[in-house]
């Protein structure tokens, strides 16, 4: 080496070396106060979650010696104070029970999505990830944290007194105000009379759901065109309470929320090309979150769906099967189920297996039965489909239809003039009831209150 050429190296490792040292008095604080109110749990839950998530997620973190030097440290307090903001479990206390329970099941899912804890972190400290054994115990302390669903009157006079406002007062869509991101309400009212895509039954949080697509949603899963989903592609999910009944039946009840997911590539390419909003508040329909900040929330979770296009609801094999299966029918759009609009939605654990189901109707009947009229007019038709239920395999919490397992189908004429037919298994059969049994399941499906869609 020249002395030039060595006077010039050495130079610039010196300034390395101040540069490395100086910015090592460059230390954000990384806010370690004491705990206000710490999360309660077995100690068993608490001590997975200590190990695992406590360094970003907790006002304790620990930093092990390759974090402290600056820039690496620069880059943990980004991550504890971005973790700390959406989920901290020294301020446990200041969430409301419901939410606290729903942020344990968030966690839980981040964790068998292996989302959580980042992977940067789990690769440097070792034994952070979540074992499959420790899941299992995690699992099994959330089901205890999951509402009973047990028949409640309160409930129940809470949603008889919605459905009655409702028929009294439709909402007023141009008065429900937009949420953050410029998405209207008013342009997606009429989501009520789109195609139920799925249901869930959510035990995490005591609600029953239905998935609606728009006609451009709808096309897209009849043409098998789901991935990626196409612009203008829109869903709506609507939530209600549960409300069970003595007999084991869960029912719709009190209408709680509506979300949106619009796919416009362009238009919000900054959120994985899809367009969030929800509407919460029941019937006061107003709109989530403080700012436009919300949607971080929304893409944090639907990200962990990134190789299905964000979208949770997969339209698969067994709903989807509904269309193929609709062949077996009579050949008559009132009489295609999915061809109705949705009256209202079910779950029963009382024949040892769980069954859902979901109630269609054509225009006449949706009407009818949203309005609250006590007789179903001629000309109504009535399709109550029935699944299997199973687990869902992307969200601990949720149960979403398997096996098709029957069509029945009411056609209400004048007079005694009422048809009622059933079909059965895979392909669907038709079945041969007793007249008694006929009158029975007429008397069940035309008896059932609709869901209030706002
Ligand atoms: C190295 C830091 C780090 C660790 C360790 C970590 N997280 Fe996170 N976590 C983050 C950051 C940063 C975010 C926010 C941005 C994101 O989702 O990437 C976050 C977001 C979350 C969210 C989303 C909350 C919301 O409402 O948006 C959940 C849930 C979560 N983490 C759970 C966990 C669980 C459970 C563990 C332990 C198994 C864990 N995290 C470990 C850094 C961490
Ligand atoms: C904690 C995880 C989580 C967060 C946060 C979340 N979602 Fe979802 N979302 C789900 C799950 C799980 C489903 C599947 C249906 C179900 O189980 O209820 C879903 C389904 C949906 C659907 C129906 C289409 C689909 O993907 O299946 C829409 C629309 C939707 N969410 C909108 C939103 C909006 C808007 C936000 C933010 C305000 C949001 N979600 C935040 C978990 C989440």
């Amino acid at each position: 080496m020249k002395p030039a050429t060595r006077k010039k190296a050495i130079t610039v490792l010196l300034v390395l070396l101040i540069a490395g040292i100086a910015i090592q008095f460059i230390r954000p604080d990384l806010g370690n106060r004491p705990a206000t109110g710490d999360l309660a749990a077995p100690p068993e839950v608490k001590a997975i979650l200590q190990r695992a998530c406590y360094d970003c997620h907790s006002n304790q973190t620990r930093l092990a010696w390759f974090d402290q030097p600056a820039p690496a440290y620069w880059l943990v307090v980004k991550d504890v104070r971005e973790a700390r903001k959406v989920l901290n479990f020294s301020d446990w206390d200041s969430l409301p029970k419901a939410q606290q329970a729903g942020k344990l099941y968030e966690a839980l899912n981040q964790i068998e999505f292996h989302s959580m804890p980042l992977s940067n972190y789990a690769a440097l400290h070792h034994g952070a990830t979540v074992s499959p054994e420790e899941v299992t115990v995690l699992r099994q302390y959330l089901w205890t944290l999951a509402p009973k669903a047990v028949p409640d009157t309160s409930k129940q006079r809470i949603a008889l007194q919605q459905f009655a406002s409702r028929i009294k007062a439709p909402a007023d869509t141009a008065a429900v105000k937009i949420t953050y991101n410029g998405i209207s309400y008013h342009d997606l009212a009429a989501f009520g009379d789109w195609k139920a895509i799925s249901t869930t039954e959510r035990f995490d949080n005591g609600t029953m759901r239905v998935i609606m697509g728009n006609d451009i949603a709808v096309a897209a899963i009849r043409q098998g065109q789901t991935h990626p989903w196409p612009n203008g592609a829109t869903f709506a999910k609507v939530a209600w309470d549960q409300l069970p009944d003595s007999a084991g039946e869960i029912h719709a009840g009190a209408f709680k929320q509506v979300e949106f997911m619009i796919r416009d590539n362009d238009k919000y390419a900054a959120t994985d090309g899809w367009g969030f909003a929800r509407w919460v508040g029941g019937l006061g329909l107003k709109p989530y979150g403080k700012d436009a900040g919300f949607v971080t929330e929304c893409t944090n979770c639907h990200q962990t769906m990134g190789a299905f296009d964000h979208v949770f609801t997969l339209p698969v094999a067994d709903t989807l099967g509904l269309y193929d299966q609709a062949a077996y029918l009579p050949d008559s759009v009132a009489a295609h189920p999915l061809a109705g609009k949705v009256i209202t939605s079910l779950v029963n654990h009382s024949h040892g297996r769980t069954l859902m189901s979901t109630l269609y109707g054509n225009d006449i009947a949706v009407k009818s039965a949203r309005s609250g009229q006590p007789v179903y007019p001629a000309g109504s038709v009535l399709a109550l489909v029935t699944w299997v239920q199973r687990e869902d395999p992307h969200w601990f919490g949720g149960r979403i239809p398997a096996a098709l397992t029957s069509i029945e189908l009411v056609s209400v004429g004048p007079g005694a003039g009422t048809v009622y037919s059933a079909y059965e298994g895979m392909p669907l059969v038709k079945k041969a009831d007793s007249s008694a049994v006929v009158q029975e399941r007429i008397q069940y499906i035309t008896s059932r209150k609709a869901s209030v869609f706002p």
